[in-house]
């Protein structure tokens, strides 16, 4: 694959006419090694955020060799690329043919439910295996989340004590799993949830193997600015060693968005200009889903071939290239006030749920990747990037 020191150097060289993702695996690799050394507990890495082999491998390398997968090809991704790895399937709703497969195929023993009808499937889909390792996904509040899952998945505590008592006699392992919901921006969701699971586990008078938190580790956005991650991480080891019936539990956690947002961002053109809104080559259906309904406002930095751009900024919504009007981008994305036609912008934090999101949709798709060696526009493992405003020419 191509290597360039930046985006800038790829529009010199290049002046590419389609989107290029712009993968930096060392990133991947960064943040891998920060939940590695400080986590209290187990990573599994959550692949959906991103699948790609060069982001997986640098994941790999950091010393992760533990995955939550959600689909069968996911499954199958990771067992034939690193066959020896640990593969916990926690999405809590599986077809029999995907629990099968995953069993007996791929070596899964872990699967999360929220529910005895999901646990009577997997029972019958493994042959009633005697070396499965349980988790019940309990549903707690995502208030403070950007993207809410617990409507979807989830037991209320009543129901997972109920269900725990039904796997405890047929499980290796039993555990409790959840989800603070996606970008999560306060550490305090962690900790109840753990309060909570406490409250389960006392009233229960279970002993669990495993408590599973899940991801929902933030990212660092323009209008997303969540506190530090050493306080999400302080936070649930605080908990831990404060209840004693979770301080004997392993703890896991599967982040997703936390270790690739920096691994990526995606270049773009704007291809025509009508006031403050520019129309660029990539959009909602393409890699900046994120930027459309959920209103996530990426970081920016704009990029021309020949020239300065003006010190003066302004804000700009995008229109991507399709012709759906829910191809917008309210933003605002604060870039210098002469954008014009033919200007590049490298759009940041594209690694998670980004480029693997892409569509076909009106014929509008590009796969071109190249590899970048400089640093992310923003970043939460190096606070000082936080010079994004200070957009160059
Ligand atoms: C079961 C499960 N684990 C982990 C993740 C990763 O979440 P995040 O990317 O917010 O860290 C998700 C995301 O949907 C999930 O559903």
């Amino acid at each position: 694959m191509e290597l360039f020191s930046s985006a800038r150097s790829l529009v010199q060289q290049h002046e590419p006419d389609r989107p290029v993702t712009c993968l930096r695996p060392e990133m991947a690799n960064r943040a891998a090694t920060y939940f590695k050394n400080r986590f209290p507990g187990k990573i599994l890495y959550a692949v959906k955020a991103n699948p790609r082999l060069e982001i997986i491998d640098s994941i790999y390398n950091a010393g992760i060799n533990h995955f939550e997968i959600a689909s069968l090809s996911e499954a199958e991704l990771l067992y034939g690329r690193y066959p020896e790895c640990h593969l916990a399937y926690m999405h809590p709703i599986k077809s029999r043919g995907s629990i099968k497969n995953a069993y007996f195929k791929y070596g899964v023993r872990d699967f999360a439910l929220d529910s005895v009808d999901e646990l009577n499937k997997i029972l019958v889909s493994t042959d009633y295996a005697e070396d499965l390792n349980l988790f019940v996904r309990l549903a707690v509040p995502n208030d403070y989340a950007e993207f809410n899952l617990s409507q979807k998945f989830g037991a209320s505590p009543a129901k997972v004590a109920h269900i725990l008592s039904c796997i405890r006699p047929v499980s290796k392992k039993i555990g409790i799993c959840f989800h603070v919901g996606s970008q999560c921006m306060s550490p305090s969701s962690f900790s109840s949830a753990l309060k909570t699971v406490g409250q389960i586990i006392r009233s229960s008078g279970l002993i669990l193997d495993i408590i599973d938190v899940g991801g929902g580790f933030p990212s660092i956005y323009p209008n997303l600015a969540p506190p530090p991650l050493d306080a999400y991480l302080d936070e649930i080891r605080t908990i831990k060693e404060r209840i004693p019936v979770i301080n004997k539990c392993e703890i896991w956690a599967e982040p997703g968005r936390a270790l690739v947002a920096e691994g990526a961002s995606t270049l773009v053109r704007v291809d025509h200009r009508k006031e403050d809104h520019l129309y660029i080559n990539d959009g909602t259906y393409g890699s900046l889903f994120d930027a459309g309904f959920p209103g996530f406002v990426f970081p920016v930095k704009p990029i021309r071939k020949a020239g300065n751009f003006s010190a003066s900024l302004s804000p700009y919504s995008l229109f991507g290239p399709t012709c759906d009007g829910l191809d917008y981008m309210k933003g605002p994305f604060i870039l210098p006030e002469d954008m014009k036609e033919g200007d590049y912008i490298e759009i940041g934090q594209t690694g998670a749920y980004g480029c693997t999101m892409r569509t076909r949709f009106n014929g509008f798709y590009s796969d071109r990747t190249v590899i970048l060696s400089d640093l992310p526009i923003l970043s939460m493992y190096q606070r000082s990037s936080h010079e994004w405003q200070l957009v160059g020419g």
